[in-house]
């Protein structure tokens, strides 16, 4: 019967390969949103978020989760508006998160997608859900605490710095007694918000300066903790600079593209964890559910005293979805990377 609601969403139509994923790939489809059946909530998406893994998603290999199939809607987390509900859990007007993917509605019963659908907490606004409070801010608290494990007076250096994982886990790193955090970013403006907004100490600017060079000047006495979401030639360079009894957060390898043709190769270097005693230890945070609600009452009370400072960055339309992905490879992206669907 349907309830006159017309749905616009992008499915996947190919598989983006070497290139870098664009329109072509999805195709827009208008359909009628069906009566929800009991048990399921009709929601209204108002922000999507945008991460990296999405692209992995699209790679038709297994991994943590499945890979989004042809004709499949494009999975993404978001923040929506519940516009109808025959869940007991949920009412008319709540504000939810959950995996409702690139579309203007979704319906969602308890337990369906990657994400189940969850009221936000009390003072968390739609966007904070998905960038500060969401996957990225607690990748960078589960990150660096969990397997960073900060000490007084450490040195620590993050790649990815002016990036919504990246800024948060040095500003951890910091609120836990180092001393000395040094970021890496694309560009003067980049490096310039690293150092005065997220308070890092120093931030280079990978793109123009010499990285070997300026990680052996800035840190002279090694590198305590190296928290990594670019792997390649910058991992290699960290890992050459450790000192003893380091750890290597291994957060992402965002400069392989997370293409199935181009898989980071190994880090030549990497032999030096053994020479320094080191450690390096991978993380999915979706592992870490169980934990989150304590992480999110952390991190707002850290906000809220002003140690750790967070940046957004909002694009707008449903059509726009492919670019804006596409955009976090190319550094475009300033903070993290939202798309608003609706007020
Ligand atoms: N393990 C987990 O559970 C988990 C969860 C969430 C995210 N992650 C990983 O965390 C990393 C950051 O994700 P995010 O969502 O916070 O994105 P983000 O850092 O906000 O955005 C991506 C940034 O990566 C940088 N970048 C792009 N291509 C690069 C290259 N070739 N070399 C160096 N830097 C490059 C760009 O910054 P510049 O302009 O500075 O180059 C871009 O702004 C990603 O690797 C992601 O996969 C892991």
């Amino acid at each position: 019967m349907g309830n006159q609601i017309i749905n616009r969403m992008l499915k996947l139509k190919s598989r983006p390969m070497m290139d870098d994923v664009s329109s072509e790939n999805f195709e827009l489809v208008e359909e009628e949103v069906r009566d929800i059946e009991e048990g399921e909530i009709l929601v209204k998406n108002l922000y999507l978020s945008f991460d990296p893994t999405q692209r992995g998603w699209l790679n038709d290999v297994p991994s943590y989760i499945p890979p989004v199939q042809i004709g499949e809607i494009m999975r993404a987390g978001s923040v929506g508006k519940v516009i109808e509900s025959k869940n007991q859990n949920f009412s008319e007007d709540d504000i939810v998160q959950g995996s409702f993917g690139w579309q203007e509605y979704a319906i969602s019963g308890e337990g369906s997608g990657f994400m189940p659908p969850q009221k936000l907490h009390e003072g968390i606004s739609p966007t904070s859900a998905l960038s500060i409070y969401g996957i990225t801010g607690l990748t960078a608290y589960f990150g660096m605490l969990d397997i960073g494990k900060p000490e007084q007076n450490d040195t620590v250096l993050v790649s990815g710095a002016a990036g919504a994982t990246g800024s948060v886990a040095g500003q951890i790193a910091k609120i836990k007694g180092a001393t000395n955090i040094i970021g890496l970013a694309g560009g003067p403006e980049k490096c310039k918000w690293v150092v005065e907004e997220a308070g890092f100490d120093s931030c280079i600017d990978y793109k123009n300066e010499d990285v070997a060079k300026r990680v052996t000047e800035l840190a002279p006495n090694g590198l305590n903790i190296y928290f990594d979401n670019v792997g390649g030639s910058i991992l290699e360079t960290a890992l050459e600079n450790i000192a003893q009894k380091a750890r290597v957060v291994m957060c992402g390898g965002i400069s392989s593209g997370y293409t199935m043709e181009r898989l980071a190769p190994g880090p030549s270097t990497i032999f030096n964890l053994i020479i320094q005693r080191a450690k390096m230890e991978g993380f999915i945070v979706i592992d870490y559910a169980e934990q989150f609600p304590h992480a999110v009452m952390e991190l707002a009370g850290w906000v809220a005293e002003g140690k750790i400072n967070y940046k957004e960055d909002i694009a707008e339309g449903l059509e726009n979805c492919p670019d804006t992905l596409a955009n976090l490879f190319k550094g475009k992206n300033f903070g993290k990377q939202l798309l608003k669907l609706s007020d």
